[in-house]
């Protein structure tokens, strides 16, 4: 089976991106990280791709007429680089329909809540102000909504008396760098059929 070629799209510090380029260069995924793009020129996310020697590329939402034409840039840079599956890992802009289409059942999102449950920004501190006594993390595939794709893998963090938003969303970022890694090693394993609104995992 060859290689899996991942395009990583994320905003900020990059952790999960770090799970992923190391799961793959352990060979443990079946997967390679060919690019990482970001809409933030200061992600530590790019920085964490150049020290791993591989292509770090900023696109700058605000460069661009429209939203379809960022996706464009975007798109070229995923295609340039033949990248079979867009992960995005704390990217924090919705997908629109330029990548929606051209990467269609293709793109996957981590996101630090049990969802449907607290979609959004902050999900670990609205969990936590709610009150539930149970949260985690939910890798799925993306479509158009906010967090609303259907869902490939979740886990579950206890919530404690004594947390606070910060060592709830630490507890749940554990859990991220098992899962994501996770989920896209099935999917270079052809392993994920989606039907709808659910994914099966085949044996
Ligand atoms: C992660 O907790 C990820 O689940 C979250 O942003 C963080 C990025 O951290 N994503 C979202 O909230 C998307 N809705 P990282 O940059 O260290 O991977």
């Amino acid at each position: 089976m060859s290689t899996l070629r991942l395009g990583i799209l994320a905003s900020g510090r990059g952790s999960n991106l770090q799970s992923i380029m190391d799961a793959a260069a352990a060979g443990k995924i079946g997967a390679e990280v060919v690019v990482v793009i970001s809409d933030n020129k200061d992600a530590f996310a790019l920085e964490r791709a150049r020290r791993a020697g591989i292509p770090a590329r900023y696109v700058g939402f605000g460069y661009y007429a429209s939203k379809d034409d960022y996706e464009r840039a975007i798109l070229d840079i995923l295609r340039q680089n033949k990248v079979d599956l867009v992960c995005l890992a704390g990217y924090m802009r919705l997908v629109g329909r330029v990548i929606l289409d051209a990467y269609s059942n293709r793109i996957m999102n981590i996101h630090p809540a049990l969802l449907p449950s607290f979609p959004g920004l902050h999900a670990q501190k609205q969990a936590w102000e709610y009150g539930v006594k149970y949260s985690g993390c939910t890798v799925h595939f993306v479509d158009e909504g906010m967090d609303t794709g259907p869902i490939i893998i979740q886990a579950v963090v206890p919530v404690y008396d004594d947390d606070t938003p910060d060592t709830l969303a630490t507890r749940i970022l554990e859990q991220e760098h098992k899962i994501y890694p996770e989920a896209i090693r099935l999917y270079a394993e052809g392993r994920l059929k989606i039907q709808g609104r659910k994914v099966f995992i085949t044996k």
